[in-house]
């Protein structure tokens, strides 16, 4: 309700300075935002859940859940100018409600800091997956030999642990030098790069793979393959994806100067991310048909089509090796915002430095880790509720705590807050305002809920 004008107060800032330009706003989302979740995930669970469908409701829950939710957070993140606890802490009470609303911001902090935990390690794979293209180790490889590779990289816990290591590391280091010196300059030239390299990459898939069928695979809706728990996946996907629900939008959004048009760089960064998702797919899917694999399997699919195909293709080892340096990046990018949430969090409750608390993050994210690494060998078949140690942090972050986080968000976006407060940032009470009010107050929260409700069995 208050307007700072009104109450006579400076305009609030950010401890941690500000974007130097809306573009690189975009970026940094962006570059959040697109990462081992377009390439390496969607692919993998759109086969798993029989393609067309999926990704049919995966696109529906990205744009009437995932935009409207990405507004939400990045109106709050600036409005509150903190870490994601402090802001809705701040904003519960500026908005007449309660300062327990911060519980919603540690909610995303936890799920970040849990997400990252394996995200690291798949991310560890890329790093090794860039040795062995430079080595030429897939140059003129079978299907079975490159799935070998994978299994057997996979199985070793050493070389897993010490890829993990490695890029959390490196993530680290960015988030401990800071926003403007470390976060812009990473994701300035990683996005464009990465954009160029998948359309290459699209050549290839139409001229040497089974394209038709790959499209057909992707685009062709079959619901019976389709079941709720498909559906919460690609709903969770969306989350993902978009690294919603986790407090990096909102901690960006925090260094968004105030002229800034949330829904017009909204738009831009879900788009972008959906397209490199769906390019993605139309690479991998005719690669997969064209040398019959099999669509569902799991989580090796990227690492077992991609390097078939760079063997395969004339310069691979040059395709391959860039192509696995830039998915680490965009992995790195992605792993940044989600750090400086739990690190702004830390430097401003608890007056550390920034290196300390990046290191107390890291640290953390790397022990859990190794869960996630055991996962693939030592403790393969150690399995219990929905599989391996990874099969249930992924489930417990994908399917549970990143829609209750999304979905708290909107509750409060569009009904905690006031219309005034959320249209002073928003610009105004235009139609783009109206849509977005819709969305955020009846059908994301109407969505999250029947869907968790559905797949959980909860409604017969
Ligand atoms: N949005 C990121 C992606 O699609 C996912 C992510 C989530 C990355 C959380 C880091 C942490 O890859």
């Amino acid at each position: 309700m208050l307007n700072e004008e009104a109450a006579g107060k400076a305009p609030r800032t950010s401890l941690h300075g500000h974007w130097s330009s809306r573009m690189a706003f975009i970026l940094a989302v962006t570059g959040s935002a697109v990462g081992l979740g377009n390439i390496w995930k969607f692919p993998y669970i759109a086969g798993e859940n029989g393609g067309g469908a999926f990704v049919l409701v995966y696109l529906l829950c990205v744009f009437l859940i995932g935009l409207p939710v990405m507004m939400s957070e990045i109106l709050i993140g600036r409005r509150g100018r903190r870490n994601p606890v402090a802001t809705m802490a701040l904003l519960g009470e500026e908005e007449g409600h309660s300062r327990r609303w911060r519980w919603v911001g540690a909610l995303g902090i936890i799920a970040g800091i849990l997400i990252l935990s394996y995200y690291s390690v798949i991310a560890g794979w890329t790093l090794a997956y860039v040795q062995k293209s430079l080595f030429g180790v897939f140059t003129g490889t079978t299907a079975a030999q490159v799935d070998t590779i994978f299994k057997n990289f996979t199985g070793n816990w050493v070389a897993l642990a010490f890829t993990h290591t490695l890029f959390i590391g490196c993530t680290t280091l960015v988030v401990a030098r800071g926003l403007e010196r470390g976060l812009e300059q990473a994701v300035k030239f990683m996005v464009p790069s990465l954009l160029l390299l998948l359309l290459a990459l699209l050549g290839y898939a139409i001229t040497s793979g089974s394209f038709a069928q790959g499209v057909s695979f992707l685009m062709t809706p079959d619901f019976s393959a389709l079941t709720w728990d498909g559906v919460l996946a690609a709903m969770g996907q969306a989350f993902f994806t978009l690294s919603l629900g986790m407090g990096a939008v909102m901690a960006y959004g925090a260094y968004l100067p105030k002229e800034t048009s949330i829904a017009g760089a909204s738009v831009a960064v879900v788009i972008a991310d959906t397209i490199i998702a769906i390019l993605a797919a139309l690479i991998i899917f005719p690669l997969v048909f064209a040398n019959n694999l099999d669509p569902a399997e799991g989580e090796g699919l990227v690492f077992v089509t991609l390097p078939l195909a760079f063997g395969q293709m004339p310069g691979g080892v040059v395709f391959a090796s860039l192509f696995f340096v830039l998915l680490a990046f965009a992995a790195w990018t992605s792993a940044l915002g989600v750090m400086e949430a739990a690190v702004a969090f830390l430097v401003e409750r608890f007056y550390r430095t920034r290196a300390q608390a990046a290191t107390m993050t890291g640290g953390l994210i790397w022990l859990i880790g190794l869960g996630t690494v055991l996962s693939f060998n030592v403790l393969a078949e150690f399995k219990f509720l929905n599989g391996t140690i990874y099969d249930n942090v992924d489930y417990l972050t994908s399917k549970i705590i990143l829609p209750l986080s999304g979905l708290l968000i909107t509750v409060f976006a569009a009904w905690v807050m006031c219309r005034n407060s959320t249209a002073d940032e928003l610009g105004g009470a235009g139609s783009s305002y109206r849509l977005w009010h819709f969305l955020a107050r009846f059908v994301a929260p109407a969505a999250i809920i029947v869907i968790f409700l559905q797949a959980v069995g909860a409604l017969g």
